[in-house]
């Protein structure tokens, strides 16, 4: 099968958006990790489920780093359950059912440290100054 190598370059990266991408990977998760993902939802009827689901295949794993991106991908990502997202939510246009949500954003600062933590190794993260940043955020 042909692959394709893409990369963002220098300046596509430094002329960026509002928030910045800063690790990337694709992994299978294996059910065992997929659960510590997922501990806080151990009790629910829909957890052993919802591993098995997030276990059976590819998964795109991405840290991005900005002021307010933890609620600003919440709001992008929509409702849990896809019948509730509003549209032009990525849940919310493309999803139908709330067991294949396309989509996981952690929900606080304290799941987003864990998160980061138990995907990512800290020496596979970026930490660059993207020279936008002094427009996107003033002076202070
Ligand atoms: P994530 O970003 O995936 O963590 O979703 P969330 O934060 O919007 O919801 P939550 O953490 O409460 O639930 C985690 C995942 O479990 C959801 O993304 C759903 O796939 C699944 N889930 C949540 N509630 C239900 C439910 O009532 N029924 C079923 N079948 N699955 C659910
Ligand atoms: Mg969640």
């Amino acid at each position: 099968m042909e692959h394709t190598f893409i990369a963002i370059k220098p300046d596509g990266v430094q002329r960026g958006l509002e928030f910045k991408l800063v690790g990337i990977k694709v992994v299978v998760p294996s059910k065992d990790f997929v659960q510590k993902h997922y501990h806080d939802l151990k009790e629910r009827p829909f957890f052993n489920a919802s591993c098995d689901f997030l276990s059976s295949g590819p998964v795109i794993a991405m840290v991005w780093e900005g002021e307010g991106v933890i609620r600003y991908g919440r709001k992008l990502i929509g409702a849990t359950d896809p019948q509730k997202s509003e549209p032009g939510t990525i849940r919310g246009d493309l999803a139908v059912v709330v067991g294949r949500n396309i989509i996981h954003g952690s929900d606080g600062p304290a799941t987003a440290k864990d998160e980061i933590n138990l995907w990512f190794k800290p020496q596979k993260l970026v930490s660059y100054t993207n020279n936008a940043e002094k427009w996107i955020y003033g002076d202070n």
